[in-house]
């Protein structure tokens, strides 16, 4: 099984959360026996669609932009069984850099509609990837993710696998959670296994993933505003801070 496993964060391996919880994925998958490349967005030039409808008429399903999208994530996009989308959440939602890389996949489509059960959608030119969806937040509900999650729902409808959401993602990499943050990313890796052996996420392993890592989310937001502060007063980046005080 081929799968390509995209990861939107502009942060790099080791500070990206997504990062994180994705490379604990992939290592299920790589046990499971697929075949997975890992690609960083960040590292890739993706331009913006400019909707010209070039790639739905002149040259049908390419389209006319000359970057890394058309000479490399495009065909490796179309050629793999399973594509996970890890992102940031940002506003609620992917970040730019994947909807960026979202609408730049207009070329597999062919413009005309057709209706089916009431609903319009344009005809695909090949059989798609599935799609796994995985994702990391700052705040500690996981009712942030309600809105992503009905937005990737509609977007791939039937050829989404399984949704992955880890919220307060940040304390992942705190100290006083590590025991917490390493059944988490245990979890993270069993989903991996079980999406190879299976193409599905069991409900006990994604509440494993999704376990609070502090129950009470007043204590967690008192001690995120004091570790703000702390930023504010030092002149540090969260980054900084972390080099700085461990
Ligand atoms: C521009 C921006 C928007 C964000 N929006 C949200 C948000 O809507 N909800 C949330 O819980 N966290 C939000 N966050 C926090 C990130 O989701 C969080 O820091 C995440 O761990 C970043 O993942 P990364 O380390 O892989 O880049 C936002 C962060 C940034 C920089």
């Amino acid at each position: 099984m081929k799968i390509l496993a995209l990861n939107s964060s502009p942060r790099a391996d080791g500070v990206s959360k997504t990062a994180i919880l994705l490379d604990a994925m992939v290592n299920g998958m790589r046990e499971g026996g697929a075949d997975v490349e890992i690609i960083p967005l960040r590292k890739k030039s993706v331009k913006n669609c400019i909707g010209c409808y070039t790639c739905w008429t002149k040259t049908p399903g390419t389209c006319v932009h000359n970057d890394d999208m058309t000479k490399e994530l495009f065909p490796k996009w179309l050629e793999s069984d399973i594509v996970v989308y890890a992102t940031p959440l940002y506003h609620y939602t992917v970040n730019a850099r994947m909807k960026v890389f979202i609408e730049r996949t207009l070329p597999a489509c062919e413009p005309f509609m057709n209706r089916v059960d009431g609903r319009t959608h344009h005809p695909i030119r090949q059989k798609l990837p599935k799609a796994v969806v995985l994702s990391v937040a700052g705040f500690p509900e996981s009712s942030v993710f309600s809105y992503l999650s009905s937005y990737v729902n509609m977007l791939f409808g039937k050829g989404l696998l399984a949704e992955i959401y880890r919220p307060a993602a940040e304390s992942l990499t705190l100290p006083p959670f590590q025991e917490k943050a390493q059944a988490i990313l245990d979890a993270t890796t069993q989903a991996g296994r079980e999406l190879i052996q299976s193409t599905k996420i069991s409900k006990e392993t994604i509440d494993k993933i999704t376990v609070p890592i502090i129950e009470d989310f007043d204590s967690f937001a008192t001690m995120a505003n004091s570790f703000w502060k702390t930023c504010i007063q030092e002149g540090l980046t969260p980054s900084e801070f972390q080099k700085k005080f461990g």
